[in-house]
């Protein structure tokens, strides 16, 4: 049987609603479409108790209490929270935060937005694999230091940050611990309580649930975690983030963990499969591929390469029916190399000629093995090996 072409394989950049997220969800766009605050009635009452329940879901895939989740529109809006939030509430504990080169922008912009406003910022570097140095942050830390913010999982790369141990480190010295965790929720375990996380940012449509929808874990007990928030309005989410809430968008989400939840560890193992076994045919056959992130600390769904000589967008453009991307979704437009690949070391060559592919839940063998063909066809056009 073949599959309908094209083939997605950019998971890390969005992944398709499961079906069973989108037939929970669409009562609440009609029938139940009650709003979750107005609590006097029957209709808020359901409303309101659907996000209870898909509170209870994602907590439970962190390994947290319901109520130290904190629904907003996504990841982005969870870091901006997490950096200013805590930047506002600490102010009179300290002024410097300490977070790393490899972050997604919705870090960077936020760190440098606290610059503006006078904190300091110490942008750790990463080694070759994408990883920060341990001895580093330790040395970065200063008596002012009021939150280290390092991501759990790469967006472009994959690579996973040694959690456990930044967790100590930041308990260790009373300092809050952000991390954003959007690649990371659902595709591999995560117990919030066993790293000593402080903060975690979590995006629904990273994990099979819908777009516009995504939670900030707040720590609420040993140690009592407090943010600032950074939309003010009605109080909803503990004053945190007000905002009618998105029932149907929340209730899907809520699913979309229980889903990951339940099938994680076969997933992972099926998907690196499938990552181990791209890499493996396509430095076979073409000349110059070199893995890009952590050999073996990364997300099983990512793979990302370089090809010698080549040009991402020249290969992208070339494979058509086969969509990857050449890093994350949110710098396409941005003609120069990405600065996650410019961090790990090996200069704007080997970075303009990453290709990021990313496999999922919907993802088959077959697509698998056409893609490959397709990569090492496309190789061969380049005149990368001999035909
Ligand atoms: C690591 C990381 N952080 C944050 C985001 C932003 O998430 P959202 O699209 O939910 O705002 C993304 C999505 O691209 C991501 O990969």
């Amino acid at each position: 049987m073949t599959t309908k072409r094209p083939v997605y394989l950019d998971f890390n950049a969005t992944t398709p609603v499961d079906k069973r997220v989108l037939a929970t969800m669409l009562p609440y766009f009609s029938e139940d479409f009650g709003n979750a605050a107005s609590t006097t009635h029957a209709f808020g009452q359901q409303a309101s108790a659907a996000v209870s329940h898909a509170r209870q879901q994602i907590a439970s895939l962190i390994n947290v209490s319901a109520n130290e989740i904190i629904f907003t529109s996504g990841a982005t809006e969870s870091n901006n929270i997490a950096l200013l939030g805590v930047a506002e509430r600490y102010a009179h504990k300290g002024d410097h935060i300490i977070t790393c080169v490899t972050e997604h922008k919705a870090v960077l912009d936020s760190a440098k937005r606290l610059e503006k406003l006078g904190k300091r910022v110490t942008y750790l570097p990463v080694d070759s694999f994408g990883r920060v140095d341990l001895d580093q942050l330790r040395q970065a830390i200063t008596p002012q230091t009021i939150l280290i913010s390092i991501m759990a999982a790469n967006n472009e790369i994959g690579t996973v940050a040694p959690l456990r141990e930044i967790g100590l480190l930041a308990r260790e010295h009373d300092i809050i611990f952000h991390t954003d965790a959007a690649q990371y929720a659902g595709h591999m375990p995560l117990d919030v309580q066993a790293l000593n996380i402080d903060l975690l940012s979590i995006s629904a449509h990273k994990l099979y649930g819908p777009k516009g929808i995504g939670a900030l874990y707040v720590r609420r007990e040993n140690p009592r975690v407090d943010v600032a928030p950074v939309i003010y309005g009605g109080g909803h989410e503990q004053g945190i983030r007000s905002g009618t809430l998105n029932v149907p968008a929340i209730v899907g989400f809520g699913v979309a963990a229980e889903l990951c939840q339940a099938e994680l560890e076969d997933e992972a193992e099926r998907l690196r499969g499938y990552c181990q076994k791209i890499f493996r045919e396509l430095s076979r056959n073409i000349e110059g591929v070199e893995l890009n992130g952590h050999p073996t600390e990364r997300l099983p769904h990512n793979l990302n390469i370089s090809i010698t000589g080549t040009r991402s967008s020249d290969f992208i453009a070339l494979l058509g029916d086969v969509a990857i991307s050449a890093g994350s979704a949110c710098n396409t437009a941005n003609p120069n190399p990405s600065h996650v690949l410019c961090a790990l070391g090996f200069g704007s060559e080997r970075a303009l000629s990453s290709l990021r592919i990313s496999v999922g839940r919907t993802t088959t063998l077959e697509e698998v093995e056409y893609a490959i063909g397709r990569i090492i066809e496309a190789s061969q056009v380049l005149q990368l090996v001999p035909a």
